[in-house]
């Protein structure tokens, strides 16, 4: 491939982020508050929200540079303990399957970004249409860790459910660790993600499958695709 036909891919994949996260803000129910994920795709739909900033209450950000990208924007930031309710979660995804369970944390900013999504009456996720895969696991799976138990989760990660553990060189904002997980195949991801956070020192890991997403708008090159959670 030359250098000028991988710019033409990049720059399509980020069009087709930009069009789900316009599509996403349909989704935005006025007068009320808005969970905001973090990552490039959710960074699109902060800045086509500020276009609608003064029909919301507000946001709640799932990480600091979400924070400061929607500040920048002028569009109001709570803290999640001073909110009851939020109406929906915008987020991205770093792999879905069909039953929309979800890798997250490519950004390492699961553990927030799975509390404001528990916190959501719904979770609409936004990806292009590379997320979308038949068995999870291709991505390292993320998983947050307490700094001093690094060691023994890792150990007990591998003698659980195997896979490759990498130490991520990068801090959360919760100064924790990232594991990364990798040369895994998902096909129970609710067991799994049970399993892991039942390891002591693990914070949270980055599956979403006990609480999958409601909706995913997958952006192809000629549409937004709408995805439903199926009823299982
Ligand atoms: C950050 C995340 C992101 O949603 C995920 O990594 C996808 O990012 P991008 O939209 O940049 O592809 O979970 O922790």
């Amino acid at each position: 491939m030359s250098l000028f036909d991988f710019l033409e891919t990049i720059m399509t994949q980020d069009e087709m982020k930009q069009a789900v996260a316009q599509e996403a803000l349909n989704y935005v129910i006025e007068d009320s508050i808005i969970g905001v994920g973090t990552g490039s795709t959710a960074n699109f739909f902060i800045d086509a929200l500020a276009s609608i900033k003064d029909k919301i209450k507000g946001t709640v950000a799932s990480s600091e540079a979400t924070a400061q990208r929607l500040a920048s924007h002028g569009i109001k930031v709570f803290d999640l303990n001073d909110v009851e309710q939020i109406s929906v979660y915008i987020d991205g995804a770093d792999e879905s399957d069909a039953n929309l369970n979800l890798i997250k944390g490519g950004g390492g900013a699961l553990t927030r970004e799975k509390i404001v999504a528990a916190v959501a009456d719904r979770f609409v996720c936004i990806a292009d249409e590379s997320k979308l895969v038949e068995v999870m696991g291709k991505f390292p799976l993320p998983v947050e860790v307490i700094p001093m138990s690094m060691k023994y989760v890792s150990r007990e990660i591998v003698k659980r459910i195997g896979g490759n553990v990498e130490l991520r060189d990068f801090t959360t904002d919760n100064g924790n660790f990232i594991l990364d997980v990798s040369n895994l195949k998902i096909t129970n991801p609710k067991q799994m993600e049970t399993e892991l956070n039942s390891i002591v020192g693990v914070v949270t890991n980055g599956l979403f499958a006990n609480s999958p997403a409601d909706v995913l708008l997958l952006a192809t090159p000629n549409n937004v695709r709408v995805l439903n959670k199926p009823n299982l």
